[in-house]
C-alpha cells in the first residue's frame, strides 16, 4: 500500500498544520473553538511536558519538525524520527535553511504560496532528523530524558511492539509524552492489534509495569484540507514517568 505521508499533498497540510498562522490555516471569524485547535505540535510539547532543562529528547512521528524544534530549547540534543523521507527531507530543510516553501490548497486548481519558517527560539544545531521505522529502532539509538510521540501509535501495524519498547527508551525518572485521538483504522493497523477496549486502558496494561501515569488530558488539534474542509480531531495525551528500577 502506498503511504499518504509521502505525497505532496498531505506534505503541504501538514508544513501548514505545524508551521502555518491562524491568518494562513482559518477564515476570518473562525469559531473559537478551531482557534484553540491551532498549534497542535508546540502545545503536546509546552502542556505536557514540565519545563526544565534536559539532556536528551526523542520524537518519534516528528513529521515536518515543529514539535523537536520546540523540545530544542530546553533539550541539550533532541532525536526526531519519521517513517516519511518527504517530511524528514522538509525537516531537514528548515533546520539547515531555516524556511521550506509550500503551497496551501484553497479547492479545486486554487492553491497559495506559502512558507514555512522554523520557530525563532529554535535551536537547530541540537537537532538530528532521521527516516526511521518506529516499532525497529536501530540498537543503538541509547535512552532519552524525554519521549515524545504524538498521534503515532494509530498509524503503526503493531503498536505494541512499540509499547514495549519504551522502558527501554526512557531513562528512570524520565518522561514519556504520547497522544492519540484513538482513531484506529484498518488501512494503518490490522484490527486484531486495535485495543479491545478504551485506548487509555490498554496503554496502562502495557505500560504501568514500568511508569507512572502523571497526566491524561484533551488536546484538540485541527488539519486543514481545504478553504472549506477541515479535519477536527481531539487527542488524548497521557503522560507518564518511568519508575526508578526496584520502585513501584
Ligand atoms: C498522524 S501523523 C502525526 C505527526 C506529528 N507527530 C504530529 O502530531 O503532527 C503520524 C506520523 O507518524 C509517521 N509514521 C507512521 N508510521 C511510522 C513508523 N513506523 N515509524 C515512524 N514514523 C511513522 C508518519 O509519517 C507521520 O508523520
Amino acid at each position: 500500500m502506498s503511504n499518504i505521508y509521502e505525497t505532496a499533498k498531505v506534505l503541504d497540510e501538514y508544513l501548514l498544520f505545524h508551521y502555518g498562522s491562524e491568518d494562513e490555516t482559518l477564515p476570518a471569524g473562525a469559531p473559537a473553538g478551531q482557534t484553540e485547535a491551532l498549534q497542535f505540535a508546540v502545545r503536546t510539547v509546552v502542556e505536557n511536558v514540565p519545563a526544565r532543562a534536559r539532556a536528551r529528547a526523542l520524537d518519534l512521528g516528528c513529521a515536518v519538525g515543529r514539535s523537536a524544534f520546540e523540545l530544542s530549547v530546553f533539550c541539550d540534543a533532541v532525536v526526531a524520527i519519521d517513517y516519511s523521507l518527504a517530511f524528514i527531507a522538509a525537516a531537514c530543510r528548515l533546520r539547515d535553511e531555516g524556511s521550506v516553501r509550500y503551497e496551501r490548497l484553497d479547492e479545486g486548481h486554487g492553491r497559495t504560496p506559502l512558507v514555512a519558517r522554523r520557530p525563532a527560539a529554535a535551536r537547530p544545531e541540537r537537532v538530528e532528523f532521521e527516516q526511521g521505522d518506529a516499532t525497529a529502532l536501530r540498537s543503538d539509538l541509547g535512552d532519552f530524558d524525554l519521549v515524545h510521540a504524538a498521534n503515532l501509535i494509530c498509524r503503526l501495524p503493531d503498536p505494541a511492539r512499540l509499547l514495549t519498547r519504551f522502558s527501554s527508551l526512557v531513562r528512570p525518572a524520565g518522561t514519556l509524552v504520547l497522544t492519540t485521538p484513538c482513531t484506529w483504522l484498518g488501512e494503518f493497523t490490522p484490527p486484531g492489534r486495535w485495543p479491545e477496549g478504551a485506548t487509555l486502558d490498554w496503554l496502562r496494561h502495557h505500560l504501568e509495569a514500568d511508569f507512572t501515569l502523571d497526566a491524561v488530558r484533551d488536546q484538540p488539534f485541527l488539519i486543514r484540507e481545504t478553504a472549506r474542509k477541515f479535519q477536527w480531531s481531539i487527542a488524548q495525551a497521557s503522560v507518564w514517568t518511568r519508575r526508578e528500577r526496584g520502585v513501584r
